[in-house]
């Protein structure tokens, strides 16, 4: 049995880089993941993967940059992964500052920097 079996993660970014090895790896580790990114086909490519793995993947177009789009992740999450959704689903997020530090996160409000 997987670390996370059953259990559901949200991983912002996930199309590529750092968030797409930790959707590989979740999965892999049993988890039903959701994989969001502004990059829909880069998006795609990583869910295409680890079905063929034998894994579960979702995928779903979010700016984390507007938080009007966050409730649409969570709503989109709770109706197609509603058999897993009593355990608490949890939310990796990968995009913190860009390569310039002096540039501001792309996710602004309280508890973010
Ligand atoms: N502190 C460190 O040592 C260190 C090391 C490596 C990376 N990082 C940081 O970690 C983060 C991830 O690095 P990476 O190499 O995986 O980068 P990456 O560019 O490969 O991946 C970032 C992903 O985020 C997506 N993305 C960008 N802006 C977005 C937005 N507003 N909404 C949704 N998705 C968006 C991109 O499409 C891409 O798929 C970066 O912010 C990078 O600066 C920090």
């Amino acid at each position: 049995m997987g670390q996370v079996e059953g259990k559901v993660a949200i991983v912002t970014g996930g199309a590529s880089g750092i968030g797409a090895a930790c959707a590989t790896t979740l999965a892999r580790e049993g988890a039903k993941v959701v994989i969001t990114d502004i990059d829909d086909a880069g998006a795609q490519t990583v869910v295409g993967k680890i079905v063929a793995a034998g894994g579960e993947a979702i995928c779903l177009h979010q700016d984390v940059s507007i938080e009007e789009h966050w409730p649409g992740v969570i709503e989109a999450t709770e109706r197609r992964l509603r058999a897993y959704w009593d355990r608490m689903p949890f939310v990796l997020t990968v995009i913190l500052r860009r390569h310039h530090p002096t540039q501001p996160s792309p996710i602004q409000g309280e508890g973010f920097s």
